[in-house]
């Protein structure tokens, strides 16, 4: 092709603007720092941010594939965001920690690693079977489907928590692994893992908890005497937990852990091959060159706030949280579903339409994710999330309810999916 033909920029512009360019654009994004982004943000103030943030850029230049000859500090970073990783799920001191880009890649290896077992152990399961929960994250789906597992998925509870007892029937000479989250996404409660943990030990089957949105909120929640379910490595059959460093870990997005309890089970994850010219080529990740930005910036904020640091952040969204969860079930006609142990929730109506409630409270600046079944909203907290702020979303919501319920509001026809799902 020639330049002239070129389709997009054919001569560079400057950086001014392309700068303009940027911020024009951005002018119709919600940034995630807002008061009113009530959707994933995972802000924990501007303080922890200019950290996370100049210490990604320190390293933005640097690949993580070559932490073992260019860049040995990225190497100190993973060991000590390890350590602290192993402390918060109360793993033993040697239990393999792998830093990946996120909560996916996390997910992907456990599985991996649960599968490759299966098929060193045992060999006589030929279509091996994974249970999940009705609210499992939807990556499993898609790894169970790249790594030839077939998905066994549980029924909806009537209380929106799965329920242990399907899960018991759910297991097949056939299931290798079961997923449970603490907590799903949808909902924000806490799955039954001390129930499926036995299970899980009673049939010899690899139970995973993904902590990916728990992992840095159930430690300090516990901490802080709240009613929080043992979800960690406390439970003898848990043998694999995601936890992500850039939800809130408050770390800038691209970092991960994937922790296995055993040492030993660390070789049905790594890969390696000697038939490269250029070398042997070894690697326990599904990413090849990868940002050293982000574990940096992870490694950063955990100097920068410490235990107790991200146990005040902790405190204060719970607060906020609880304060929330109040209002909204004080509004008549809506409920929360259940009783969250986290800092996300969702809540509906058995008769009200909730898309028509999303799409009012989305017109007056606030945003959120529209769950469908039931057709629900569902808030995320973070630390701008304060008693002020919680206040007037909940004045709004009342306000909003009212005019719903009087037929002063419809929902609009174009019938968007707000949020990230
Ligand atoms: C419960 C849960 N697990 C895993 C993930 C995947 O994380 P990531 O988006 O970092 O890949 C998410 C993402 O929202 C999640 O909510």
């Amino acid at each position: 092709m020639i330049a002239s033909n070129w389709p997009v920029t054919p001569v560079g512009r400057s950086w001014a603007q392309i700068e303009a360019d940027i911020d024009e654009g951005r002018r119709g994004d919600v940034h995630w720092t807002s008061k009113r982004n009530l959707s994933s943000s995972y802000y924990a103030g501007d303080d922890v941010a200019f950290v996370a943030r100049e210490a990604f850029l320190k390293h933005i230049g640097d690949n993580v594939t070559h932490r073992h000859g260019l860049h040995p500090s990225v190497l100190r970073y993973e060991q000590e965001t390890g350590d602290f990783v192993r402390a918060l799920l109360n793993a033993a001191d040697d239990c393999p920690v792998t830093i990946t880009t996120g909560g996916s890649e996390s997910l992907f290896l456990a599985m991996k690693v649960a599968r490759e077992r299966a098929r060193a152990l045992k060999p006589a399961i030929t279509a091996p079977e994974i249970v999940l929960t009705h609210t499992t994250y939807p990556v499993f789906n898609k790894a169970a489907h790249a790594l030839g597992l077939k998905v066994v998925q549980l029924p909806r509870s009537t209380d929106y928590r799965a329920d242990a007892a399907d899960v018991r029937q759910a297991i097949s000479d056939r299931t290798i692994m079961m997923v449970g989250g603490a907590p799903p996404f949808p909902y924000g409660l806490v799955d039954p893992l001390r129930e499926m943990s036995r299970l899980a030990e009673e049939h010899d089957i690899w139970l995973h908890a993904d902590c990916c949105i728990g992992g840095f909120v159930l430690p300090f929640a516990e901490a802080l005497d709240r009613p929080v379910p043992t979800f960690d490595f406390r439970l003898a059959g848990v043998r694999s937990i995601s936890i992500d460093f850039h939800k809130y870990g408050y770390a800038m997005r691209g970092c991960s852990a994937v922790v296995l309890r055993n040492r030993d089970d660390k070789q049905f994850q790594n890969f390696a091959s000697d038939i490269w010219p250029a070398g042997p080529y070894l690697s326990d990740t599904m990413s090849g060159s990868r940002n050293a930005g982000p574990v940096a910036s992870a490694w950063a904020v955990m100097n920068y706030l410490g235990y107790e640091g991200y146990k005040a952040r902790m405190a204060q969204t719970l607060t906020s949280t609880d304060r929330l969860v109040a209002a909204i079930n004080a509004i008549p006609g809506i409920a929360v579903h259940g009783e969250p142990e986290g800092v996300h929730f969702s809540f509906g109506s058995p008769e009200l339409d909730m898309v028509a409630v999303g799409d009012e409270l989305m017109e007056r600046g606030w945003m959120m994710n529209l769950q469908t079944e039931p057709a629900s909203l569902l808030l995320m907290l973070s630390v701008q999330h304060d008693a002020a702020v919680v206040d007037q979303f909940a004045g709004d919501l009342a306000d909003v309810v009212d005019r719903v319920r009087a037929g002063r509001v419809t929902r609009r026809d174009n019938a968007v999916a707000y949020g990230i799902y």
